[in-house]
Order: structure tokens, then C-alpha cells, then sequence
């Protein structure tokens, strides 16, 4: 038995992950104590001081409310689907596709999607519904620069990597290309590397200098134009065009906003503290209306080692609700940049967790850190703009217990493609308030005791606050400076009483109806002695297959102050009676588990995908379309599924295209680079590589209608 088999004993994976998986993606997060150990009140025990404020609403405030959201009582009987009329169309950015129906409003929406489910399956391999054909655009490893070499897996060095599509593909965006017909500039992140996989007799114990050097070049993100071939929806890659770019571990980055140059952020290797070197574990993301994408550092914290060296009892409070623990990292890259040791660099680590922005038409621009947006494990940011036109920025925090944020910028974007302009729209994340939410239940607390029976009042539903945390230097927490809101915001939410959810995903705003819809993956601790019991935001104890949270502001202003909020989907096996998808009969919908990213089609739809389907239903992850309105609201239908130990990542669905995100193939409990269990796409005696694979109509017609 090679050595690195003996090596860490995988501990009790419960989040529906494979323990490989735990392991590399989030640094065994599951395996150890939520990091929110904070006495913060959770929805159980305001319910009844909510229901009494209700009454109270009901003479006076309500009215305000009332009228703010649109005609609905957000304060009784809660109905979402009322609260925010259907905006103007074609006002916000988001993932809308390029032709089509980009601006109208379009009668399909209430139709529902009509292609015949993929069913539920472990098959190795991408399946697609009938009708549909698939291919893989680009995969780990391919050259993108000028001078990369073709991939070698036998051959690999750090070198190549730099010039090559990174590893584990997560979040997905396609810009058009002005004047360049037919083109398109594909971005995407590299979240994480998994090292058993990438490198024959790998040693978890001694890593070489090698094999770090490479997985440094393969997390990041990559920009790369992709061509369509004609008549198909076929995409493939243009090397070396002029703004293909990687970026990865040792891009120079700069931080931005409140927060840049603290004392906190400054560095031996900076002392602005405002140069960083790299960005880490880059999970989901979003687009802005002016162009740019967004990229959320997620599991930052497992790259740090000496953790437990940290004596100053503030720091390791710190460290501690960011779950940043222990003596060595998992990948041992302290020993080889001392960066990466907390012992010997304390304040590297808080330069890590942040929303990136990244300008992918630009290749010489340097990318962002927002520090406004605040520090924590962001899964992905998403803009809508106010009438006003300021963005407003939509974020989760992808931990068990953890929180939903908002930024709302003071500042409105500029139209117009000078460089004073892009400038100006660059800056829009630096200024402006930063908001977490604490939700309501409408039901009475009793009524929730874990097993998510739908309350007598026949819906998971209630209103919600967003409750201000900072604003450039002023804080609104008691006992913290702006900087420290901006820096350990996720003490800062526990101080303003938060609610704790079941790890918040994705949550973005549908380009089409305004509301939001908040992907809450899993939380097997809900329930847990210690650990806050189940309420109507998150109804189910020991929560193994998730849920979808639809929200509307108030008055379908993005920048209001108070909203509404329904479940959507409670996630599971539709034989489970603790399901719910919509209110839509149960036997006409397709089992659906762990939501992770959502996207909108170009017709209103939702798409969701899912990160953990292997470990709760026994089937390959997948990605479902569901209608959120009309008489198919909530018939959830599983579009494809990916390959054995794969996540479906990134979607995207664009009128006449789908792309996702393939990211750890063959990640399965045992696998490996010798014998690894799928090996997919390449087949053969290939290893399985992390790629892009895009899915179209035969018939030339659009997705899903
Ligand atoms: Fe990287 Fe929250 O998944
Ligand atoms: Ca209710
Ligand atoms: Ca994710």
C-alpha cells in the first residue's frame, strides 16, 4: 500500500460529500464543529417576540410595509409570489443569455420546461435528456497562452499550469465579444486542487516542491475566448487570443475599499497592506451590469498551517470562527511559502476570503479585493441595480449555521465604455453599507420540531430584516470598528443577532422577477445538541438534502430595509412527506438534493445544481430547471447529471445553450491517480480531468421550452 493511503484517517462525512471530496474542497469543515458557536439568538426564539411585533405592525408599521412591498402583508399570511411585481425586464446584469429573448417579457415563463427529465442515475458520464447533444469545451489542462504546452499528465510542472485551464472548474460566465463574431470570452474559477488525483504516489505527508508549484498555478480563474461552431452549439477554445489570462496563487491582487491598508492586512512582503498575492479557493461568482465578474474566496482557511502556535487570545478567537485550526495545513504549503504560516505571518490569512472583481476584458488590469463586501467564506456575489441605478450585491456565507449578506452601494453606475467610466464603475464596491439578515418566521415556533411538516398555516414562510453592519468607517456594531466589521464580519453578525441558516449557497437575484432565490445546501447539525433546533427558515433537524429560500424586498427595492420570504423547495426525495416543492404535486417532479448554485434561463426559469447527491439520494450530482411561476411552479426536472465523484458546477443557461462546470471527477472515496474511479472525459488509461462541457438542442430550438 503506497504511504499516503495510511495517511489521515478520513473522518465521518454526513453533508453528503465523499470523504476525498471534504478533505481537499473545504478542508474537512464538516468533520470539525461549525465554527458559529455564538450565543446569537436563533429564528426559534424570536418567533414569539416577532409575533407580537406583528400585531403591533399590523396598526401602524404595517402599513408602511404593507405598501412598501407591492400590496403584500409581508407581516401575515406572506405570499411571496405577490411581493414584487414583475420588474421592468432587461435593467439588471446576471446571467442572461446573449440573443433571444434577452428583453421581452415571454408568455413560455408559465409554461414550465418541457424536456423529458433525465432520470436519476450513476452513470459515468454527462447525461443529457433526449434530443440534446453534448461536448466539452475545455478541460484541466489545456493550453490557453501562448507557449503552453499540451497537457501531459505524466508531465506536468508549474510552468505549464500557469499557461493551462486550471483545476476544478466552479463558477462559469460568458461575455459576448464585441467584433469579434461568433466569439465569446469564457470565464472561469479553479476552486481547489485535489492532489491524490493530479499526481502519481502522491505523499500527503511531503508534498515536492513540484507539486505544490503546480497546485499554486491551478487554483485561481482562467479567461479564455471560445469560438461556436456553426449550426451546433458547439464551443471550443481560441489559445492565445489576446485576452486569455490565468490567474492563480501568485497574481498580483489589490484590495480596495474601508478595510485596505489596516494594520490587520499589512504584510513583511507588504507593508500597505494592500498587494496580495493570489486568490484561493474560488467557488461560485457573479457578473456585474458593467462587465466585470465577481469571485468568491470560499475555504480560504484550510491553506493556512501553525494555527494552533497563535498564543494572543483575540487572534485565536479569530482564526477559531473563521475555522482556522490546527498545527499542519492539508497541503502542507507553510513549508514551502511562509506566507502560509501563521506563526510566522499572522496577517496573511485575513488577506484571503474576500469578493474578487475581475475585469476579463482588461488582461492588464489588476483585480480587486472588495473589502466593503466583507470577509468570510463567500460562495458567490450577485448585483442588481436599484431604479437608481446603485448595484446591490447579494452573498452567502457557505457554512453550517452561517449567513445571508448584502452590500448596497452609495454610488450608481455610469453607462458608457470610456476609462473614466470603467474606472468609475470599478469603484462602485467600495462605498456603501453592508447588511446581514435576520429572518421571521410566521408560525408559531412550536409548530417546528425538526421533522419539516409543513406548519398549519400551509407554508415555511415569514419576513425578514437586513440589519446594518458598517458603512466605510462607520460601524454599526457595538464593541467593533468598521475595520473589524470588515474584517471578522461574521463576529460582527453574531453581535447583530443574524439568523443562522443551513449554509447559504448561491443567492441571486432573477434578472426576471427581482426576487431572490437563496440555494441553503445542507446542515446534518441542525437539531444537534449545542446547536440551534429547527425554525421556519430552516425546518428540518439534521437538514441532509437542503433547501431553496425565495425572498422579495420590499417594495422589489433592492436597497429596502425589510423583505419577504417563502421556501421554495425543500429539498429531498419527493417520497419524503418532509419535502416540499412548491406546493406542486409530488409525483410529477424529479428528487432533487444539496442545492448549490442557481442560475435563470432567459425565460425566467430557475436552474439549480447540486453538490452532494452521491451521499443522501445514492445518485450522481445534477442540474434541474424548475418554473417559479405559473401553473408549473415548482416542478423541478433534472436537466443532466455529471460523472461518478463529480459536482455540477457553473451553470449557465443561455437561450439555445447550457454550460456547467464538471469539478472532481473520479473523487471518490479510495480513488486515485493510479486507480481512480471514473475517467472521464478522456476515457482510456487517462486520469480524470475537471472541464467545461456545454449542451445544446439538436433541432436548433431553445433549451428546456
Ligand atoms: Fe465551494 Fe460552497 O461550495
Ligand atoms: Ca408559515
Ligand atoms: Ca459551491
Amino acid at each position: 500500500m503506497r504511504p499516503h493511503r495510511l495517511l489521515p484517517l478520513l473522518p465521518r462525512h454526513d453533508g453528503g460529500r465523499s470523504a476525498l471530496t471534504c478533505r481537499f474542497k473545504c478542508g474537512d469543515a464538516c468533520a470539525h464543529e461549525a465554527p458559529n458557536t455564538s450565543g446569537n439568538a436563533y429564528l426559534g426564539d424570536v418567533v414569539a417576540d416577532a409575533l407580537s411585533r406583528r400585531t403591533m405592525l399590523r396598526t401602524g408599521a404595517v402599513v408602511t410595509l404593507a405598501a412598501a412591498a407591492g400590496g403584500i402583508a409581508v407581516t401575515s399570511g406572506t405570499d411571496v409570489a405577490a411581493a414584487a411585481p414583475e420588474p421592468p425586464h432587461g435593467g439588471h446584469g446576471g446571467h442572461g443569455g446573449h440573443g433571444g429573448h434577452g428583453g421581452t417579457a415571454d408568455p413560455d415563463a408559465a409554461k414550465g420546461l418541457r424536456f423529458r427529465p433525465v432520470g436519476p442515475n450513476t452513470v459515468d458520464a454527462v447525461v443529457v435528456p433526449e434530443g440534446y447533444a453534448q461536448s466539452v469545451v475545455i478541460r484541466w489542462g489545456d493550453p490557453i497562452l501562448r507557449g503552453a504546452p499540451a497537457f501531459d499528465q505524466a508531465r506536468q510542472t508549474a510552468a505549464a499550469q500557469a499557461g493551462q485551464f486550471g483545476y476544478n472548474n466552479d463558477f462559469l460566465h460568458l461575455f459576448d465579444l464585441p467584433g469579434e463574431r461568433g466569439r465569446q470570452v469564457l470565464v472561469a474559477n479553479h476552486e481547489y486542487t485535489d492532489e491524490i488525483l493530479m499526481f502519481p504516489g502522491y505523499d500527503a505527508a511531503n508534498p515536492t516542491r513540484e507539486q505544490v508549484e503546480i497546485a499554486w498555478a491551478a487554483h485561481g480563474l482562467s479567461v479564455v475566448v471560445v469560438e461556436e461552431e456553426r449550426h451546433s452549439g458547439r464551443l471550443y477554445p481560441v489559445n492565445r487570443h489576446g485576452l486569455n489570462r490565468r490567474l492563480h496563487t501568485r497574481t498580483a491582487f489589490r484590495l480596495t475599499g474601508p478595510a485596505a491598508g489596516s494594520p490587520l492586512l499589512r504584510t513583511k512582503a507588504d507593508p500597505t497592506g494592500t498587494k496580495v498575492l493570489g486568490t484561493l479557493n474560488n467557488c461560485a461568482g457573479g457578473t456585474t451590469p458593467w462587465g466585470t465578474v465577481l469571485s468568491g474566496e470560499e475555504n480560504f482557511n484550510q491553506y493556512f498551517g501553525n494555527a494552533a502556535s497563535v498564543t494572543d487570545p483575540v487572534t485565536a478567537e479569530r482564526l477559531k470562527r473563521y475555522g482556522i485550526a490546527g498545527a499542519a495545513s492539508e497541503r502542507k504549503w507553510e513549508r514551502f511559502d511562509d506566507r502560509f504560516d501563521l506563526a510566522k505571518e499572522p496577517n496573511e490569512v485575513n488577506r484571503f476570503g474576500w469578493i474578487v472583481e475581475l475585469d476579463p476584458f482588461d488582461p492588464d488590469s489588476t483585480p480587486r479585493k472588495h473589502t466593503a463586501l466583507g470577509r468570510f467564506k463567500h460562495e458567490a456575489a450577485q448585483p442588481r441595480l436599484t431604479e437608481d441605478g446603485r448595484p446591490v450585491v447579494y452573498m452567502g456565507d457557505d457554512e453550517r449555521f452561517d449567513y445571508m449578506y448584502k452590500f448596497v452601494a452609495s454610488k450608481a453606475m455610469r453607462h458608457g465604455t470610456g476609462r473614466a467610466v470603467r474606472e468609475h464603475n470599478l469603484s462602485l464596491l467600495d462605498e456603501g453599507t453592508l447588511y446581514v439578515a435576520r429572518l421571521t418566521g410566521d408560525s408559531p415556533a412550536a409548530e417546528f420540531d425538526g421533522n419539516g411538516k409543513l406548519p398549519s398555516d400551509g407554508e415555511f414562510d415569514g419576513s425578514g430584516e437586513w440589519i446594518k453592519l458598517a458603512d466605510g468607517t462607520t460601524s454599526f456594531v457595538e464593541g467593533m470598528t468598521a475595520e473589524e466589521v470588515y474584517l471578522f464580519t461574521r463576529m460582527a453578525a453574531d453581535k447583530a443577532g443574524a439568523t443562522k441558516m443551513d449554509r447559504p449557497e448561491d443567492v441571486e437575484p432573477s434578472p426576471r422577477n427581482g426576487r431572490v432565490y437563496v440555494a441553503l445546501t445542507n446542515n446534518t447539525n441542525r437539531g444537534k445538541a449545542g446547536s440551534a433546533g429547527a425554525d421556519e427558515a430552516n425546518p428540518r433537524n439534521n437538514n441532509k438534502h437542503g433547501h431553496v429560500l425565495e425572498l422579495a424586498e420590499s417594495f422589489d427595492d433592492p436597497a429596502a430595509d425589510r423583505f419577504a420570504w417563502r421556501l421554495f423547495l425543500v429539498a429531498g426525495d419527493p417520497s419524503d412527506p418532509a419535502t416540499y416543492f412548491a406546493g406542486f404535486p409530488k409525483d410529477d417532479v424529479s428528487p432533487i438534493s444539496c442545492p448549490d448554485n442557481v442560475a435563470f434561463d432567459p425565460h425566467g426559469n430557475l436552474w439549480i445544481s447540486t453538490d452532494g447527491a452521491p451521499g443522501t439520494l445514492g445518485t450522481h450530482d445534477a442540474l434541474f430547471g424548475v418554473a417559479v411561476k405559473g401553473e408549473k411552479r415548482g416542478q423541478v426536472r433534472q436537466f443532466l447529471s455529471v460523472p461518478k465523484g463529480a459536482e455540477t458546477c457553473g451553470p449557465i443557461v443561455q437561450d439555445q445553450r447550457v454550460l456547467v462546470a464538471v469539478q472532481h471527477p473520479g473523487e471518490t472515496d479510495g480513488s486515485t491517480y493510479e486507480n481512480p474511479s471514473s475517467r472521464w472525459p478522456d476515457g482510456g488509461r487517462r486520469i480524470p480531468r475537471p472541464s467545461v462541457v456545454v449542451v445544446w438542442r439538436k433541432d436548433g430550438r431553445d433549451i428546456g421550452v
